[in-house]
């Protein structure tokens, strides 16, 4: 099974996937779990140019490529040999980052995000994609005071961003669910459990 949590910075996404992973691993699971970007050396060095704060000039359609080159590392290494293993994998983040961030509050054209990532993946899909939905308001109350690269883009990105999450999930209505991440963590894990046992499932019977 693939699992991908994403969702705008600050909607608690990294506390709600840890209580995940715990839970699999308790129902038997052998978990892999990674960040995107990051998890592989090459992927680490990629994430320090992106969410550092220097003045190196990045564009937009640079910004989007290293990200995706991040991406093809951690499928080559990690994420495909995992699968092949039959182990569990949980992501933090994955395509739909890329192409919320870059493309629906960045401008760069979705359709080619996608074309792009289906190639660098070799279309590796997840089985189910959890994006958790807060307010913009309220995302950005969460986060700490020393904002990296991408979080100082300020709120009105971050609108574009929401909005684009949400466009998005639209388009896969039998792989990804949008949470309602502004409830008490508990209730928000509890659901996001119960789809995941529809998605276990669902892949058992196929
Ligand atoms: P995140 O993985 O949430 O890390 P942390 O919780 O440690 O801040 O943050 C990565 C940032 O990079 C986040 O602001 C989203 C952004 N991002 C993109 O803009 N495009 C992408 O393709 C990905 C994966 C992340």
């Amino acid at each position: 099974m693939f699992f991908v949590f994403d969702g705008v910075d600050g909607a608690g996404k990294s506390t709600q996937l840890e209580m995940f992973v715990q839970w699999l691993a308790e129902q038997g699971h052998d978990v892999v779990t990674c960040s995107d970007p990051g998890s592989t050396e090459l992927g680490e060095q990629i994430r320090a140019i992106l969410l550092g704060k220097h003045e190196t000039p990045i564009s937009m359609r640079a910004e989007m490529m290293l990200f995706t080159t991040a991406r093809t590392q951690l499928i080559q290494q990690v994420i495909k040999p995992a699968l092949a293993l039959g182990q569990t994998v949980v992501l933090d983040r994955y395509i739909f980052s890329t192409v919320v961030y870059q493309g629906h509050a960045g401008d760069l054209a979705s359709d080619d995000i996608w074309s792009v990532n289906r190639i660098a993946t070799e279309n590796h899909l997840p089985d189910a994609t959890f994006i958790l939905d807060v307010p913009v308001d309220i995302a950005m109350s969460r986060l700490g005071k020393t904002l990296d690269r991408m979080e100082s883009r300020g709120n009105e990105y971050f609108e574009r961003v929401r909005n684009g999450f949400l466009l998005e999930s639209e388009r896969w209505p039998d792989t990804v669910d949008v949470i309602d991440a502004t409830r008490d963590p508990n209730e928000i894990q509890s659901d996001i459990r119960k789809l995941a046992i529809k998605y276990i499932n669902r892949q058992a019977s196929n």
